[in-house]
């Protein structure tokens, strides 16, 4: 449970809020690098913590992510044209460049001009492509200055450092505060319910256990590990800080003799690993990034640090398996707010607990569910959102921090981000960090040394 000024605090992350200064002090995905596949291509309207803006690509193959309103006459530079070199102002050919530097001004002499130009600019967010997303850094603008040395460096997250033939990345809109969509992605305790099939025999159920997990690798997600989560429904939870964030274990009963652990990360500001993949097979990602208090991009990703990906996984995830929906080409999820999932009720009855297809899917119908910003004044917590309660208070002590002109976590160590959350099962008298050593050589999931040679 949270005061309603915590949550307040917790939730809302425009311009000046405690929250908007905290992921402003973080490079943050902000659009897909294939959502501007060509050099001077179309502009495009990017929403982004309570801010629009524009993105282009220049001649360069420079991502420019700028203000909107043109500074002579305030023109839509939506409406503008993306040139050679920057874009330029539809209403009176004002041109600006990707450090929103005035470039031109065609309509004074060219005397008067070059004057002028050096005194206007408009809002530039710095910008880096990384892992086939296009990353901003939006506590700081160019205002056309030159980019100074003191930018921090970019998170050294495993999925971006592979060879590109080893990942796939994504996004999905979701329709709730970022919160709590994020809150989802660690409350690894759901899958006993929310993603749980409904079968009449113990065959039946593995069918639809291997449904319910598609896009999974079988040795990551298989029938034996829904059973588990279906028969155990009570994880126990534990909760280790480390220098980019959390790393999260629960443990349930597997097999007599053995406990089936799930181990999450949660990397700040607004990262999480899922926490079921097998050692050797493919990781899973997600950011939520807000687009405003209401709604957030949730970036996707998946890595293998061994091999490229196969044809089969990356159909899977273009299609809706793993962390990945069905969706359209604008990433809107095929099953969402407006048509209610496309709830099943006799599905539900006969087939799985939601009636409404898809793990990502179920997420998102759940967490919109709890309202556009979930109300945490009036919750019950119990054991199993011990992670939900240690992600709050991450967030809200590092809001304080930046507040307090503290640097937050991990902003100024990149290699604390190579870490890496799944799933193991263990001996039933390993504590967590026996099965941490054992999964992943590292009491909090750091990437081993040999993993590095597959870095570019
Ligand atoms: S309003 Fe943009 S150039 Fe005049
Ligand atoms: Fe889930």
């Amino acid at each position: 449970m949270l005061t309603r000024e915590d949550n307040e605090k917790l939730t809302r992350t425009g311009r000046g809020t405690p929250m908007g200064t905290l992921f402003r002090s973080y490079w943050v995905p902000v659009l897909l690098s294939e959502e501007l596949p060509e050099r001077d291509g179309a502009q495009m309207r990017v929403r982004i913590l309570g801010e629009d803006l524009l993105a282009f690509r220049d001649t360069d193959g420079q991502v420019g992510l700028v203000e909107p309103r043109c500074p002579h006459r305030g023109a839509d530079l939506y409406f503008g044209r993306n040139e050679h070199g920057g874009l330029r102002c539809a209403y009176h050919g004002w041109k600006f460049d990707v450090a929103g530097r005035c470039v031109d001004m065609p309509i004074l002499p060219p005397e008067s001009a070059q004057k002028m130009c050096a005194r206007v600019a408009i809002q530039a967010y710095p910008t880096r492509e990384w892992g086939g997303m296009v990353w901003a850094y939006m506590g700081r603008s160019d205002k056309g200055e030159d980019e100074a040395a003191e930018l921090p460096a970019l998170p050294q997250m495993e999925f971006a450092l592979v060879p590109e033939s080893h990942r796939y990345v994504s996004k999905k809109l979701q329709e709730c505060n970022w919160a709590q969509a994020a809150e989802g992605g660690i409350d690894t305790a759901h899958f006993s319910f929310l993603h749980m099939p409904v079968a009449r025999s113990e065959e039946e159920f593995a069918q639809r256990a291997l449904r319910a997990v598609r896009g999974y690798n079988a040795q990551s997600m298989n029938q034996d590990h829904v059973r588990w989560m279906r028969e155990d429904p009570r994880p126990r939870y534990q909760v280790k800080r480390h220098a980019a964030g959390l790393v999260l274990g629960a443990s349930r009963q597997a097999d007599p003799g053995e406990h089936y652990w799930r181990i999450a990360q949660y990397l700040m500001p607004c990262h999480g690993y899922t926490p079921s993949a097998a050692e050797g097979q493919t990781y899973h990602g997600q950011s939520w990034m807000p687009i405003d208090d209401q709604t957030c991009w949730i970036f996707c990703y998946s890595w293998n640090p061994e091999r490229p990906l196969t044809r089969e996984e990356v159909a899977s995830y273009q299609t809706g398996g793993a962390v990945y929906p069905a969706r359209d080409a604008h990433y809107m999820p095929v099953r969402n707010r407006a048509n209610q999932y496309l709830l099943d009720r006799a599905m539900q009855k006969s087939e799985n607990f939601t009636g409404i297809e898809g793990v990502s899917e179920q997420d998102a119908a759940i967490q919109d569910s709890q309202g556009r910003i979930a109300d945490r004044t009036h919750e019950m917590l119990g054991p199993t959102d011990i992670a939900v309660v240690q992600f709050r208070r991450l967030m809200l002590q590092s809001a304080d921090a930046v507040a307090q002109g503290e640097a937050p976590p991990g902003r100024d160590e990149p290699e604390a981000y190579r870490v890496r959350g799944g799933g193991t099962v263990a001996p039933a008298g390993d504590d967590f960090d026996a099965v941490m050593q054992r999964r992943f050589g590292d009491d909090v999931g750091r990437v081993r040394a040999e993993a590095d040679a597959t870095a570019p």
